[in-house]
């Protein structure tokens, strides 16, 4: 992982600062995000848009991977823009002076009063996701005496989760609206008509923490192909094409992700063939990572407790963290690495699974990883934890959120105060009759 550096203590280093001093200094389990690193993955995305564009197109952080204030000035100072898919990361983005007219918002069921919000703060745009939210749209942007700029998620039928992608028709997906019998082409059309909206964009993502680019350039095809179709049909201009997500990244040493600068470079010329060949003007073009963004920047800490051998079966190490801070094993299976952070050069002498404390079998970190023996009292770092961990955690078993450090050029700052007990019983309400 870019974020592994040996020091002479020989303890991990993340962005100039010693893990083992960061966990003296602020305790586990702790999120580490590398300020550097973010920043260097904007820039990968915004220089490849600019270079292969033309300047015709924009980044938007995908900010449900890690959603905090300071996230959003770090991700603003770089010139990308936003996409939120709650109020909660809407307000969250306001609140941290986001400029507003850099935000998209997405989600298959915004509320009214998530749709107001939108409203209110005139985002750029509103991706539409199903007709009854459109009608809402309309309507809200009515009453405020508003015009509001939309998109329209589409599905263009890719299903890049399978292990060779496949193209199927209708994809079977609580999001969007389907090219299937003229759908699509019919919301569109209708839309045209409302007062108070104006279409702007078509959307698409086609899946998460993918490897291939053969995917990404048949869904430019098939939505380049659209909207030729719909100035074809009906007249209307789409005048943008929002790319979305999905790049991945190397969770584990057999990941092998693809170069994110080729990969905008190869649908680039996909997206310039296929407007040559269908006569129709470069829409401008949109892309939303999330994942790729802050992934990598990321190292959870974690403080062993015990280890307990079971003879010939497998030899469990509990750290004092584990699903309510990272919950994607237990959820998705996903692989992660992890070293130990205060020993780097220790040589691995065993195979051990890394799990949690929560009260769930189900509560691991890594399932058998090649590791040094440890015992307690030993610092562990997991790898690649700076997207959907922090953003995805709970309290379950009550356990408080622990707090996030950034830490660039050998200092550290705290972007997200851990949580306390009185926090965890901050919204509780004992009814008086329950005495
Ligand atoms: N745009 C849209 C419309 C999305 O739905 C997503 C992710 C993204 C962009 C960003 O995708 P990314 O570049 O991060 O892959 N919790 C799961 C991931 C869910 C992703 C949902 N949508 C996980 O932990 O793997």
């Amino acid at each position: 992982s870019e974020a592994l550096k040996t020091n002479s203590l020989n303890h991990l280093e993340i962005g100039g600062c010693d893990a083992v001093e960061l966990v003296e200094k602020y305790g586990t389990p702790l999120y580490v995000m590398d300020e550097g690193l973010i920043r260097k993955n904007c820039r990968i995305y915004k220089n490849s848009m600019d270079k292969y564009y033309n300047g015709n197109g924009m980044v938007l952080y995908a900010s449900k991977a890690f959603s905090a204030m300071a996230i959003y000035k770090i991700v603003d100072s770089e010139g990308l823009g936003i996409d939120v898919v709650s109020g909660g990361e809407l307000y969250t983005a306001y609140k941290a002076g986001f400029p507003m007219d850099k935000v998209y918002f997405h989600g298959n069921n915004k509320t009214i009063a998530e749709i107001e919000l939108a409203i209110d703060k005139d985002v750029r745009r509103i991706v539409v996701d199903n007709l009854e939210e459109l009608k809402n749209i309309d309507r809200i942007a009515g009453e405020k005496g508003k015009k509001a700029c939309i998109s329209f998620r589409i599905k263009p039928g890719i299903d890049a989760h399978t292990h060779d992608f496949v193209q199927t028709g209708q994809i079977d997906s609580k999001f969007g609206v389907a090219l299937e019998n003229g759908e699509a082409l019919d919301i569109i059309k209708f839309a045209s008509t409302l007062k108070n909206v104006s279409v702007v964009g078509v959307h698409c993502h086609i899946g998460s923490q993918i490897f291939d680019l053969a995917p990404f350039e048949l869904a430019a095809k098939v939505m380049l192909e659209f909207i030729s179709q719909i100035k074809n049909e009906t007249g209307i201009v789409i005048e943008e094409l929002n790319l979305g997500g999905g790049f991945g990244i190397k969770y584990i040493p057999a990941h092998d992700p693809i170069e994110y600068d080729s990969y905008i470079e190869s649908v680039s010329k996909v997206v310039k063939g296929i407007c040559e060949d269908k006569r129709i003007k470069l829409p401008f073009i949109v892309m939303e990572p999330g994942r790729s963004i802050v992934a990598s920047a990321g190292i959870t800490l974690y403080k062993v407790g015990a280890v307990k051998e079971i003879k010939n079966v497998r030899t469990y190490v509990s750290v004092d963290g584990g699903m309510a801070d990272n919950p994607r094993y237990a959820l998705y299976q996903s692989p992660y690495d992890a070293v130990l952070a205060n020993r780097l050069n220790a040589p691995k002498e065993n195979v051990i699974t890394i799990a949690g404390k929560c009260c769930e079998s189900g509560d691991i970190l890594i399932k058998d990883i090649n590791f040094p023996k440890v015992t307690a009292g030993d610092i562990i770092a997991v790898m690649a934890t700076g997207a959907y961990n922090y953003s995805m955690s709970s309290n379950y078993n009550r356990i408080p959120r622990p707090p996030v450090v950034l830490v660039h050029e050998g200092k550290s700052r705290l972007i997200v105060k851990g949580e306390d007990y009185e926090d965890i019983i901050r919204n509780d309400i004992i009814p008086e009759d329950l005495g």
